[in-house]
């Protein structure tokens, strides 16, 4: 049996730090009120020109450096993102060109929030049935760009950043499951409602930003990511007390807790950088699980859980042991 296991991590967040002090003096909102609603304190935000690829570069270098790697070995590259830096060529392109990486497939996933987690399970797959060896996947944004900065329901909540994994083939263990979903009916509580189909103008005049009808969110966001964390125990024959580590997607304090009350986990199981990161979408899975990786709380071997809501809607998990 081939398995497919992390074997480096890496991340990256921008310099210029945001904090809600000074989202206080740009919207009507206070520090407060997005502490006790969303956990969030700071976010980090791309400089002026600094790209998805560009912070994407850093991250993969880390992790490729972390699994004791050369680039060149890399035979397949996953970049999850919502913000990337053309309409074309893809951003995984352009990072394939950046890291000197030449002829092996690379293209992106578009599944906002959840994106790393369906990145990954893609990646998955492909070394599962032999097609590929060492996978480089990435989550990266610049959330920032396709912010509303007037709107306070939306602009306090996202920040900028990336995450990288190594996924080689392995005899031993690995990604255990994977389980991604959507339901596209869900289109007009959490999306951008401008883009090519309107006319480049709309993009281009800056009218293409996030909207979100927070509260319906939340309450989706709670009740599926309790349903995904029974689907993966379920399929794999486990019991909520084997998991050492939730890893959750970092949108607001209140849903992690919410996860982690139905895993039965104390939060000192759970990695939160949401305090730290804000939402930084389909980065922010693998921008906590570098974190907890480095700071030597995530060990090898242990039963790490993955799982992430977001616009489409998609959702999904993925089961690991480190
Ligand atoms: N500062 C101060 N007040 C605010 C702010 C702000 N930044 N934003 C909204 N408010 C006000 C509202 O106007 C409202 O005022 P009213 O009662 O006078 O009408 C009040 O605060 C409450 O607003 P709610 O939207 O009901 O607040 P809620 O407790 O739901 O928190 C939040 C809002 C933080 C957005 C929450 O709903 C949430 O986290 N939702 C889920 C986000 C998420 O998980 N997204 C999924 C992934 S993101 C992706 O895929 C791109």
């Amino acid at each position: 049996m081939i398995y497919a296991r992390i074997s480096g991590t890496g991340s990256y967040l921008p310099e210029n730090v945001m904090t809600n002090h000074d989202l206080e003096k740009i919207v009507e909102t206070s520090d407060q009120w997005i502490r006790e609603r969303t956990g969030i304190e700071q976010r980090h935000i791309a400089a002026d020109g600094e790209t998805t690829v560009d912070l994407a570069e850093k991250a993969s270098r880390m992790a490729i450096e972390s699994a004791g790697i050369d680039a060149s070995e890399i035979d397949l590259i996953v970049l999850a993102t919502s913000t990337p830096d053309k309409i074309f060529p893809s951003s995984a392109c352009i990072l394939q060109a950046r890291l000197d990486i030449h002829g092996c497939p690379a293209f992106d996933i578009q599944a906002v929030c959840t994106g790393f987690v369906y990145a990954l399970t893609v990646a998955e797959k492909f070394i599962k049935t032999g097609s590929a060896r060492k996978a480089l996947v990435v989550g990266a944004e610049v959330f920032s760009r396709i912010l509303n900065w007037q709107d306070r329901g939306t602009c306090v909540l996202f920040g900028d950043g990336a995450g990288a994994v190594i996924l080689e083939a392995n005899e031993e263990t690995g990604v255990l499951s994977t389980h991604i979903h959507a339901d596209g009916k869900y289109e007009n509580l959490l999306w951008v409602p401008h883009g090519i189909a309107d006319g480049y103008d709309e993009v281009k005049q800056g009218k293409a930003y996030v909207e979100m009808k927070g509260n319906e969110v939340f309450k989706m966001a709670v009740n599926t990511l309790g349903r995904i964390v029974d689907e993966t125990l379920d399929a794999n024959h486990m019991k909520k007390s084997d998991i050492d580590w939730l890893v959750p997607h970092q949108a607001n304090i209140r849903i992690i807790t919410a996860t982690a009350k139905k895993l039965k986990m104390s939060m000192d199981q759970v990695v939160v950088t949401v305090n730290k990161h804000g939402n930084t979408s389909a980065a922010s899975v693998p921008l906590a699980l570098d974190v907890a990786v480095r700071d030597g709380r995530i060990k090898r071997n242990e039963l790490v859980l993955l799982e992430a809501f977001g616009g489409g809607f998609t959702w999904g998990s993925v089961l690991l042991r480190y």
